[in-house]
């Protein structure tokens, strides 16, 4: 483990390296114990550096058996090794020469899950961001692009298959019942996409033929026995293909394409080139195990590591501060491709949901970063949700800003200009404003400032000189080490909304530039005047969410409903209801802090019902819309001195006034929607399932509706309506007979399956309330648990500490004190995964007095531990700032 040297990495410290790595050439004799690396590394001088400068190289714990320079060993006093480094003192005099480096590795012992580990006997490797260097001495920088050439050795019985990137060029038997594989990269690339498997694997075969009539071999390598969970995932994937090449003309380049699902991974996946490496969650499925979620995901990810094939791989970055560079964009390009595979309006509502659970919190908390940070001390606390979601909603408003064909126009001009470079946010930028002639130097901003601005909007109408006016003002909050902010370009969509939903035309616009239906607000405080505006319009506001804000506006209650009713933006008539809801739940909470039953209107219960029947509306959205604000959103919106239980009860009182008020329609929905045909993972198959589990959710509150959860839990051909089921049974009937016999029907089926196993720890995890520490801390003793896999303990204990708010802020602290004690041990093994549970407690501060000196506790109790590793630290003490 790397612990902390309390080092700063800074973006302005960049450097070219002295250095270049032409060719790379690895030789793996693979052993779990003793894995021996030989690395020949053509090494090149940099122009103008001095012959006597150090060549120093990056390492992570390893052990040196060997070191060369053209064939002749080095002396001792020639080069300086140490676990983490290894200087070349005195390098030749030749501008170009030859290093080989012989380094052992124990692949067995490696349980950080960075560099070369076996997962259940499978050699695989993980390098992004530093894992190389835990492989060999390496320039283990982003910008160091070279020519791989990779020779794996095995046992034949151990690991009959053998891939790494590129071409397979040749293979063959060796003594003693080894063999040998090599394969070939001809692109030049940086060492964070290199990979390695090794070992027995089923393999899905299939052909992709480009557009430019090349034939692809596919393949996907799963555990043998599941490859016929991997046919959904096959066909993700030359949809992925085909969609490139027709929203980007990007076509694929090497020969073959291969994929290989682990069951160890810290994250969802990697885009190692023409290699992914993936987390077997989002490879495996069939509608017995998986849920339409994970069919989603599935699809999502797989398009994602493909599509990074030209955005990182082709094109990659210069340094990890531009880290936004390859991922923003692809999360862009993944996003644009499941609206097209889906529904696009369902789509945007599902993104914009998870921007607010997961990068709002961290963008108005203590981690908050700029999308292009200039700082870290660990690069892996940086793969955020700031740096995917937020970098993506950052291309999402360059496009909005340029419009369709401009934003395409660019996008070719920089495939074209960076193809094999390593590049910069500047770069990036510069090709927009070259492609469409525009000044973005303001817009920047959005890369370069954390937070997320606000805009407080107000409105009025001057019926006499029929003129409508907008008066918007932004601001930007501090953030950590950013106190004064600069103005920033908001591209902002709006409508205005006249009788029955029609658009409301206007004459002449002064005050901002208005083009298509946005408002670029560029200054502190914008007056916009409409002329011409007979009637007084319901203003629509950050239409299709065109940029990441959050929104003051004083508007009429009326017009929010109807808007909810009749805005022709599909987001912002969501919106407009989700506003209502947390209007309401907010209003509720605080009439639960006062000792008072919360009370609710009707006319918005009956818009719930309204929304649930109209059949105008997809399935899927309407499930969306009936979908309440999540506790933690509710939280975020009311700001400070939350009380998680005050949140829930006020939410469970919602759901209940939405049941009572509707029990009619909604059970009549719910027969109506049960599902008749053979299953389909398709969207709208998928929408009337979430639908209708949503209706079971509201209907199981009541008395009437306690057995339908049971029925539909016995009855369900499919693990999205049993997972759904269980779900309602164990959370709103937690301790009844139904529940556990439901609970122990499902862990005795899949007791063996451990990915569905996940679920049922999800499950037991979230449930609501006071007890469920207790149940949490027994099932670290389950079976089918383990500390040493990341999917398992961010199941059950990353959901118990970021998705049940009543559990976890337990007002004792229990659930904290639980918290630290399990990040404190996942961490002696895994400082990832334990960096990544410890951002639970972010939001801390916005906890009422008691909690909040509770949570501040435990986040001590963990700073104050000796030897923490760089990534719990750094995350750790930039909460406690
Ligand atoms: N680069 C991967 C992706 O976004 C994520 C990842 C980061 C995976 C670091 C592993 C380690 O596709
Ligand atoms: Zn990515």
């Amino acid at each position: 483990m790397r612990t902390d040297t309390g080092h700063v990495f800074k973006l302005e410290d960049y450097r070219p390296s002295d250095y270049l790595i032409l060719q790379t050439s690895l030789v793996f004799r693979l052993s779990p114990e003793a894995t021996c690396v030989i690395a020949t590394l053509t090494i090149e001088r940099r122009e103008g550096v001095a012959a006597s400068a150090p060549l120093v190289l990056d390492g992570d714990g390893l052990t040196l058996l060997g070191i060369a320079i053209d064939g002749r060993d080095l002396q001792p006093g020639d080069y300086a090794a140490t676990p983490d480094e290894l200087a070349v003192l005195k390098p030749p005099a030749a501008s170009r020469f030859e290093l080989v480096l012989e380094t052992e590795i124990a692949p067995a012992r490696n349980e950080a899950l960075m560099g070369l580990y076996r997962s259940s006997n499978v050699y695989c490797t993980q390098c992004e961001a530093e894992g190389f260097r835990r492989i060999t001495y390496f320039l283990d920088r982003p910008d160091i692009l070279s020519i791989y050439t990779v020779r794996i050795e095995a046992p034949h019985n151990e690991a009959p298959l053998l891939l790494s990137n590129g071409n397979p060029v040749d293979s063959g038997a060796l003594a003693d019942g080894w063999h040998y594989a090599v394969w070939h990269d001809p692109f030049p690339k940086p060492s964070y996409l290199f990979a390695l498997v090794a070992g027995a694997l089923g393999k899905v075969a299939d052909s992709f033929t480009t557009l430019s009539g090349r034939k692809v071999e596919l393949g996907i390598y799963v555990e043998p026995g599941k490859e016929r969970l991997a046919g959904y995932a096959m066909d993700a994937l030359k949809r992925s293909m085909k969609w490139d090449e027709e929203a980007f003309g990007r076509e694929y380049d090497l020969d073959v394409f291969n994929i290989v699902a682990v069951s160890d991974f810290n994250m969802g996946a990697m885009e190692n080139k023409g290699l992914n490496i993936f987390n077997d969650k989002y490879v495996l499925a069939n509608e017995e195990t998986a849920t339409d979620a994970d069919f989603a995901n599935i699809e999502a990810i797989i398009a994602h590591e493909y599509f990074h094939n030209w955005t990182g791989n082709r094109i990659t970055c210069r340094d990890w501060f531009q880290l936004c560079l390859k991922e923003g964009l692809t999360v862009y390009r993944d996003h644009e491709f499941s609206a097209d595979q889906r529904s696009r309006a369902v789509k945007r509502i599902a993104e914009v949901r998870t921007l607010r659970a997961h990068q709002f919190p961290e963008d108005q908390g203590p981690l908050a970063h700029p999308v292009r940070p200039r700082r870290y001390r660990e690069i892996n606390n940086f793969y955020t949700a700031t740096v995917y979601e937020k970098g993506s909603e950052v291309v999402h408003m360059i496009r909005t800003i340029l419009g369709a064909e401009a934003f395409r126009s660019g996008m070719d001009l920089y495939f074209e200009r960076h193809d094999g470079e390593a590049a910069t946010i500047e770069d990036f930028l510069k090709v927009f404003e070259d492609a469409s002639g525009r000044d973005l130097s303001q817009f920047a901003l959005w890369y370069h400032q954390a937070g997320t601005p606000n805009l407080t909007v107000s409105s009025s109408h001057n019926a006499r000189a029929k003129e409508f006016t907008l008066e918007i003002e932004q601001s930007v909050p501090p953030t950590p080490s950013e106190s004064r902010k600069r103005l920033m370009h908001i591209p902002l969509g709006f409508g205005l909304v006249g009788a029955g939903g029609k658009p409301v035309s206007y004459g002449d616009v002064e005050g901002a530039t208005v083009e298509d239906g946005v408002i670029h607000i560029r200054k502190r405080r914008h007056v916009v005047r409409f002329t011409g505006v007979a009637e007084r319009p319901a203003v629509s506001l950050n239409r299709g969410f065109s940029a990441p804000v959050t929104l003051s506006v004083e508007q009429k209650t009326d017009d929010q409903f109807f808007l909810a009713g009749h805005d022709s933006d599909s987001f912002s008539r969501w919106q407009a209801f989700n506003t209502l809801l947390t209007d309401a739940l907010i209003a509720a909470f605080r009439q639960v802090l006062g000792g008072k039953p919360p009370a609710f209107a009707q006319r918005l219960t009956e818009l719930a019902g309204r929304i649930a029947a109209d059949e105008t509306l997809e399935p899927a959205y309407r499930a969306l819309a009936l979908s309440l604000p999540g506790e933690a959103d509710i939280a975020r919106d009311i700001g400070k001195g939350i009380d998680p239980d005050a949140i829930f009860a006020a939410r469970e009182a919602l759901a209940l006034a939405i049941a009572r008020a509707n029990w009619e329609n909604f059970t009549g929905l719910y027969e109506r929607l049960a599902d008749k045909g053979p299953f389909s993972p398709d969207a709208a198959s998928a929408g009337r399932r979430a639908l209708r589990n949503i209706l079971l959710d509201y209907l199981a509150l009541l008395p009437e509706g306690a057995a339908l959860a049971t029925t539909h839990f016995r009855s369900a051909s499919n693990m999205t309506d049993r997972a759904a089921a269980l779900t309602v049974l164990a959370h709103r009937h937690a301790g009844s007979a139904e529940a556990q016999q439901a609970l122990a029907g499902f862990e005795a089926k899949y007791r063996n399956d451990a990915l569905v196993m996940d679920k049922w720890f999800q499950i037991r995890a979230g449930v609501p309330g006071s007890k469920t520490v207790e149940t949490v801390r027994a099932l670290t003793g389950h079976p089918a648990f383990s500390m040493a896999n990341p999917n398992r303990v961010r199941s059950l204990i990353g959901t118990f500490s970021s998705a049940n708010q009543t559990g976890f802020h337990r007002a004792d602290g229990e659930g904290y004190r639980f918290f630290t004690e399990t990040v404190l041990e996942v961490e002696k093994r895994n400082p990832q995964v334990a960096a990544r549970l410890a951002t639970a407690l972010r939001s801390w501060r916005s906890l009422e007095p008691g909690r909040q000196a509770k949570a501040r506790e435990a986040l001590l109790a963990i700073a104050g531990t000796e030897k923490l590793s760089a990534d719990l630290r750094d995350i750790v003490e930039r909460t406690l700032a």
